[in-house]
């Protein structure tokens, strides 16, 4: 399948990104630009969520008008990914017309199969997670059970539109057992499955007497409920109903923080179900980013100690390049993973500064240096094939389970296996031997280009400014750019353009 589709959950504007939101997106942006870099046709869909109760009460407190909001919202995160470099298809916000009508056409379509049906309902809703919370999940305090919330909660009594959610039950397990690798990780998957075996009740999926958000089509008292809506981001996205592009649908993987697998698990893949669609692919889900102390980075709790807005506007591109590459390198992906700028300092100046940017500086500066800055291939190669296409084995490896640290090692053992190279054959003592130099030296070049390339999908900027010092930038250009081809048909000669050092150490 040469489609492939993918999308991070849309974020709720009710306040700038912060670095664990960031870390989703990143993710997101890794596979998008691996999968490019594989010769599939991607389609990466990101966006705000914009029709939530506690989006508009942000805007109140500001005395905005809410419209007026979350347009500057949705702008501060574009501006935010830009910089960050998320190569993301689509911006999506669940305030854009097509993205009302495809959220009307499925409330309706969902209605008029007898999916959805009013009764009366009481219970308490959290604005904060945007949940509704049966009394018998409650203790005597009335304040939200998320432990991560606990915000004091919204009584509700009202005739309400339902979804027939315990119909899917039997039909959710099959599918699942079906296809056990659905979600990722394992251990969720687990989660999920007990979960419905436990038994689905109906959810409720409308608000009453709610200004903000997106009318029930066929009674305007009504809105629908923002998980709903926001879910259906998903195919409005990609067209649904009157343009869908299908064969996206059917390669879809949905990235996203393990707060809120249930929504995506559960009862995303009913509504599809219902709607006579396939359930999604593929459900990524990680960890929480945590303070060293393990506390959740939220913009409630935790606080972002990157201070994502500040770090992104106060800090050159090649800082930014080592944050996207610290969140991929640290921790194991799935799990919760802490975070602190000390250890974002250290595994950048390892890793980036004193590794693979040492590296290419060591090689550019000989080549400058000894060889008039141009070397040829002129006799076989000796050891890159062999080095390239074990790295290359083992990298896809890795990323196709989503171990991105390890995939990150890969390419550092790769680096300080070109390094040690150097050190073995001591090129600043081959000054009168220019054919030796030259063949060692273009082999050490393929190798820089197998570094960076391998690198370009975490740090895009950076991998096309080594690139481009070896004039060689065009190859991460190339849509349909075929990874395991590189060394067969392609370079013939590299000529140094610059020197520059790519990631100058942080002290
Ligand atoms: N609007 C809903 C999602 C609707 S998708 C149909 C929502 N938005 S959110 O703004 O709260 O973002 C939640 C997502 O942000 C999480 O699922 C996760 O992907 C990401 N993260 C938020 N905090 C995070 C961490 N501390 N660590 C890792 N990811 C975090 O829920």
């Amino acid at each position: 399948m040469s489609k492939v589709y993918i999308t991070t959950p849309i974020y709720y504007p009710n306040s700038d990104p912060h670095v664990g939101t960031a870390y989703t997106t990143i993710v997101a942006d890794f596979l998008a630009r691996y999968y490019r870099q594989r010769g599939k046709t991607v389609f990466y869909l990101t966006g705000t969520d914009e029709n939530s109760v506690k989006v508009e009460e942000a805007a109140q407190k500001l005395n905005k008008p809410t419209k007026q909001y979350v347009d500057e919202m949705a702008s501060i995160f574009r501006e935010i990914w830009q910089k960050l470099n998320i190569s993301y298809d689509k911006f999506i916000r669940t305030t854009d017309d097509y993205h009302i009508q495809t959220a009307q056409f499925v409330f309706q379509k969902l209605y008029e199969k007898g999916y959805i049906y009013k009764s009366y309902y009481e219970g308490w809703y959290c604005n904060s997670c945007e949940t509704f919370w049966p009394s018998s999940k409650l203790g005597d305090e009335k304040v939200c059970p998320n432990i991560e919330c606990r915000k004091p909660l919204t009584i509700v009594k009202e005739d309400n539109y339902f979804f027939k959610l315990s119909d899917f039950q039997e039909k959710l397990i099959k599918y699942y057992e079906q296809n056990p690798d659905s979600i990722f990780p394992k251990t969720r998957y687990n989660e999920v499955l007990s979960f419905i075996k436990m038994g689905l009740q109906d959810i409720s999926v409308s608000r009453k007497n709610i200004e903000w958000g997106i009318k029930v089509p066929f009674d305007p008292n009504y809105t629908i409920y923002v998980w709903i809506d926001a879910l259906t981001n998903y195919i409005s996205g990609i067209g649904y109903p009157y343009n869908f592009e299908e064969e996206y649908w059917q390669n879809v993987y949905h990235i996203m923080g393990k707060d809120i697998i249930r929504f995506h698990a559960v009862i995303w893949p009913s509504i599809l179900l219902a709607l006579g669609l396939e359930p999604p692919k593929k459900l990524i889900v990680h960890g929480w980013l945590t303070t060293p102390e393990n506390k959740k980075i939220s913009k409630s709790t935790g606080g972002d100690i990157f201070k994502l807005r500040e770090f992104i506007s106060n800090n050159p591109e090649h800082m930014i390049m080592g944050l996207r590459y610290y969140l991929l390198k640290e921790g194991s992906f799935g799990e919760d993973i802490p975070i602190s700028v000390e250890r974002y300092v250290q595994i950048y100046n390892s890793d980036l500064a004193n590794n693979v940017g040492n590296l290419l500086s060591r090689i550019v500066a000989l080549i400058q240096k000894n060889l008039e800055s141009k070397v040829y291939k002129k006799s076989s190669l000796e050891f890159i094939p062999t080095l390239y296409s074990q790295v290359l084995k083992e990298y896809n490896k890795y990323v196709e389970n989503f171990e991105f640290s390890k995939a990150m090692d890969i390419i550092i053992d790769f680096s300080n296996h070109l390094n040690k190279k150097i050190e073995e054959n001591r090129p600043w003592e081959m000054k009168n031997q220019k054919d030796k130099l030259n063949d060692l030296m273009f082999e050490l070049c393929l190798g820089l280009v197998g570094i960076f390339t391998f690198l370009y999908p975490a740090i895009p900027y950076s991998s096309y400014q080594a690139l481009n010092q070896l004039g060689l930038e065009k190859i991460l250009d190339k849509a349909s750019f075929n990874v395991s081809d590189l060394y067969l048909d392609g370079i013939e000669s590299f000529e140094i353009r610059s020197r520059q050092v790519l990631f100058p150490a942080i002290k």
